[in-house]
């Protein structure tokens, strides 16, 4: 059956669909030989396609994990700094998978990675909402005025910040520890929230998406996410 080539590159667990419009918009993708045209469509079982010169296969198995990011590692295919990838953390016979949204070189904790183009795009999409909860600790005293600021919402340089939750508050000498739950994902939102209202951010850790939590898994570590894991997580993006 017939499928436009950007889902068919999706569905392959290659690259998003968004990628896969660029990389055809950039002529790096053909079919049965010639230059594809963005729009086009194809019969994965009749065509040869191949991107970047690599011929597009469909038997990898559908796969989804969570793994606990350390500082340090980027979440991206490639580097051109060279600096370590998230995927370095992975042994490469589960096959290419790529991540779901990003984290900061800086922050650690919970991320998906996974080679179904359809759910990562789900997932990320802005309207489905997808809460994040994070760990935050900042240099100086999270007082009431500057928790109802995050909570109601911080004047950032792209606007308004949406409501957010604040819980588990607790403070150490000069620091304060709390949880900060967002129902958007701007680039670097929680720092840029926490330094509007006076308080750096010394650490960050995301330590849950939606209904899946991180749990006790170590640094670095991660695993596949079962089909219950799967259900919660499609429901918490209204799925
Ligand atoms: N907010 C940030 O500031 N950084 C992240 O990595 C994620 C959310």
């Amino acid at each position: 059956m017939k499928e436009r080539l950007q889902k068919l590159i999706s569905r392959s667990g290659l690259m998003s669909r968004r990628k896969a419009e660029e990389f055809i918009r950039q002529g790096k993708v053909t079919v049965d030989g010639r230059l594809a045209l963005l729009g086009e469509s194809a019969d994965p079982e009749l065509a040869e396609i191949r991107v970047a010169g690599e011929l597009l296969r469909f038997d990898s198995p559908v796969r989804t994990l969570m793994l606990n990011k350390p500082t340090g590692y980027i979440c991206s295919m490639s580097d051109p700094r060279n600096r370590r990838l998230v995927t370095d953390l992975l042994p490469a016979d589960l096959g290419r998978l790529y991540p779901v949204g990003r984290l900061d070189y800086n922050t650690e904790g919970l991320l998906i990675l996974t080679n179904d183009g359809a759910l990562a795009q789900q997932l990320a999409h802005p309207r489905h909402h997808v809460s994040k909860t994070y760990l935050v600790k900042v240099r100086g005293s999270l007082d009431r005025s500057k928790r109802q600021q995050l909570e109601s919402g911080v004047l950032l340089e792209d606007g308004l910040t949406a409501p957010a939750k604040v819980s588990r508050v607790r403070s150490s000498g000069q620091n304060s520890w709390f949880e900060l739950t967002l129902g958007e994902g701007r680039n670097r939102q929680v720092r840029r929230m926490c330094e509007a209202v006076g308080l750096p951010v010394a650490r960050l850790k995301r330590i849950a998406i939606g209904s899946l939590t991180l749990g006790d898994l170590k640094s670095g570590a991660f695993r596949l996410l079962t089909g219950t894991d799967l259900v919660h997580l499609k429901k918490s993006a209204g799925l």
